[in-house]
């Protein structure tokens, strides 16, 4: 029994290649034998190559070397696999020539999520064991399958409780006459299946090269050799390794694994949270509401009335609704869950609970006015969360009797899908809250990134020197649509207009609103999205918003009224408006953006370059293959990006 032993989740690094091609030979050669098992120890039997030595030249032993020879082992070689097998740990299963799973495990190919393809042989021994089809739907997308899937794909052979013992247990003679894979002919070709899984790649991965690469190896599995064509995976493999999306990538995913733990300095205790109160029931507070339900978190929903209180119901109802239809629910969980919230009105009866989290709308009084009354409601210990998208968590503290207990929770829209978090860390806010905001997260499975206080925190104050940009673009001489098809060509999956208009045009109005009185006179405000407004154009909701729709959002069109809008307010300003092209667009965008993101490092409001980039690839659309803001504007102190035009 070899057992792969690199904790925490066996990454295939050069030392445990080194242990296991010495440990294949050297258990061929045993005598007394009968058959090799290989095995993981821990949670995981392999999490795949060690992403970490990605940036160095690879070093032999190489897995398509070790695989070769796990392959020609006289004895049979049998995989138990005991937990998450992914990338090279999937490859190394091909090359036994039996395989045995626990229920449960996840398996998988998830190379094109770190901007590569499988590198030891995947293109070419899944699609002769699993045929073209599932190989592709396998190795294009990287979404990995469960024990039962796998069994239904012929991807594993046996589910079993002890995979060891199964493994033990195997009777070899149905082993006997078992081809290696690489032996094996080349699958038929699917000339359909490859169109299909090109254009989805083309769709759901806009952009990215990996996942066509990966589709153009597993149809090479039907032309080539099996020598040939692994030639062509590693030669490949090892090119896009260095590209610069493997590279982004590669930062988001170690990003993403520190950004679940606590910064340094925090080490106290975290609460176990069970149940929680959620203060608010409109789109923001049904949201969340969900996931806190979701998590298996008991739940109270406040609303100041019992109008509010339907509304809240009906709300939160909407998304179990459409869990179940998405199939993410089934319908029995779905109502047996909602039936758990307890709704209501006013804030008696709350001393069971342990968190609370707060999403009126956007207002210092209404928020001060809740905070005293949650004071007195809920237990001295609770842990005090606001939602506030941009309003001081020092000053809404203020007014509780303990307000190291007070942070700010900022969820985003919607709530329960959006993975990012934003932890907003205000002066009075102590160890226990911050441990117990990183544990909620972790539960919720949100990635969250730590804010100090200021108006609208990382996320937000970004966004607002962006729109700042695009908006004086209008008036020097862009249009909506050019400035929209710039950003998406850039990778964003919808751009900055079409997404206002999503949103709808009158909640940054209100917000443009409140702050009117602090704006600096002397800075150049752009009202056109005021006058949209004002002019009843919402957006989607209301029919016309930046563009105008019929049949609802499918039917989207430039519309000359706004164009005719931006041309008045150019000439009222005595602009004389020039022409952009896409590439000028998106630089001053970008430039903007990253000069309001090195103010907040430079102001300690976030603590690193990875945690901007964080908040803009999960709270706001910034392609993730791209690494990031800050990665991609050469993460040093200067955007490496051409000059503005
Ligand atoms: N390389 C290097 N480090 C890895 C790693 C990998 N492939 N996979 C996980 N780790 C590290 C993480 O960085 C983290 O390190 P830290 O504790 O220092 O922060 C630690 O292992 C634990 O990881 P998680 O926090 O993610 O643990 P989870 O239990 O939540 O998840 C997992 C485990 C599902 C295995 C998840 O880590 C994962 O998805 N890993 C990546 C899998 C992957 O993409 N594999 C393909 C690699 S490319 C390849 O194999 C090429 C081949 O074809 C030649």
């Amino acid at each position: 029994v070899l057992t792969l032993d690199n904790p925490p989740v066996n990454a295939i690094g050069h030392a445990l290649r080194e242990g296991l091609f010495e440990a294949i030979v050297a258990a061929d050669r045993m005598e007394n034998i009968d058959r090799i098992i290989l095995t993981g120890h821990g949670r995981a039997f392999a999490a795949g190559a060690d992403a970490r030595e990605f940036d160095s030249e690879p070093q032999a032993p190489h897995l398509p070397d070790l695989l070769v020879q796990l392959e020609r082992c006289q004895l049979p070689v049998i995989a138990a696999i005991n937990g998450v097998a992914l990338g090279g740990g999937a490859e190394i299963l091909l090359a036994c020539r039996y395989r045995i799973a626990a229920p449960g495990v996840q398996i998988g190919f998830p190379e094109v999520n770190l901007g590569v393809v499988p590198g030891a042989g995947g293109t070419q021994r899944l699609p002769r064991l699993t045929g073209v089809g599932v190989a592709l739907q396998l190795v294009a997308t990287g979404r990995p399958v469960n024990d039962q899937q796998a069994l239904d794909y012929g991807l594993i052979d046996q589910v079993a409780e002890d995979p060891l013992q199964a493994a033990l247990n195997v009777n070899l003679s149905l082993l006997s006459d078992r081809q290696a894979l690489s032996e094996k002919p080349s699958p038929p070709a699917d000339a359909a299946a490859i169109t299909l899984a090109e254009e989805n790649a083309k769709k759901k991965m806009r952009g990215q090269h990996a996942p066509l690469a990966a589709i153009d190896l597993v149809d090479t599995s039907t032309q080539l050799s099996f020598a040939d064509a692994s030639l062509k995976e590693r030669d490949t493999f090892l090119k896009l390794r260095q590209s610069d999306q493997a590279r982004a990538l590669r930062h988001l995913f170690f990003a993403e694994r520190s950004a679940s733990k606590p910064p340094a300095d925090i080490n106290a205790e975290p609460i176990s949270i069970d149940t929680a109160c959620v203060v608010g029931g409109g789109t923001m507070g049904a949201g969340i509401g969900y996931a806190l339900c979701n998590a298996g978190i008991a739940l109270t929903l406040i609303e100041t009335d019992e109008a509010g209180v339907a509304r809240a119901r009906n709300n939160v109802e909407k998304i179990f609704n459409s869990a179940v239809k998405r199939g993410l629910l089934d319908s029995d969980v779905a109502n047996s869950r909602f039936e758990s919230i307890r709704f209501k009105s006013g804030y008696d009866n709350l001393q069971d609970v342990q968190l609370v989290v707060e999403a009126a709308f956007e207002n210092m009084d209404a928020k001060k006015e809740i905070f005293r009354s949650l004071d007195k409601a809920v237990p001295a210990t609770a842990i005090l969360a606001s939602n506030t998208s941009y309003l001081d968590i020092n000053e809404i503290a203020s007014v509780v009797d303990k307000p190291e207990r007070v942070l700010g929770l900022h969820f985003f829209s919607p709530a329960h899908i959006m993975k990012l978090l934003e932890v907003v860390r205000a002066e009075v806010t102590g160890q226990v809250a911050m441990a117990t905001a990183f544990r909620l997260a972790r539960r919720l499975s949100k990635i969250p990134v730590v804010s100090g206080v200021c108006d609208g925190f990382i996320g937000n104050r970004i966004l607002m020197r962006y729109r700042e940009a695009i908006d004086s673009l209008l008036l020097d001489g862009a249009m909506p649509w050019e400035i929209d098809e710039a950003m998406v060509d850039f990778g964003y999956p919808m751009g900055p207009y079409t997404m206002q208009d999503l949103a709808g045009l009158d909640i940054s109005y209100a917000e443009r609103q409140r702050r009117a009185p602090m704006r600096d006179p002397n800075k150049r405000y752009v009202a056109i999205g005021d006058k949209l407004v004002e002019s009843g154009r919402l957006g989607q909701k209301s029919g016309a918003g930046w563009y105008s729709y019929s049949d609802g959002a499918k039917n989207k069109q430039r519309d000359p009224v706004v164009e005719a809008l931006i041309h008045s307010e150019a000439e009222a300003a005595g602009v004389e408006r020039k022409s952009f092209d896409a590439a000028s667009i998106r630089n001053i965008a970008l430039e903007a953006m990253f000069t309001e993101a090195q103010a907040i490092l430079d102001e300690g409001i976030a603590a690193s370059p990875e945690d901007i980039d964080l908040v803009l690839v999960h709270g706001y659309g910034f392609p993730r293959w791209r690494g990031g803001l800050m990665f991609y504007s050469g993460n040093s102190g200067k955007p490496e990006m051409p000059s503005t035009a």
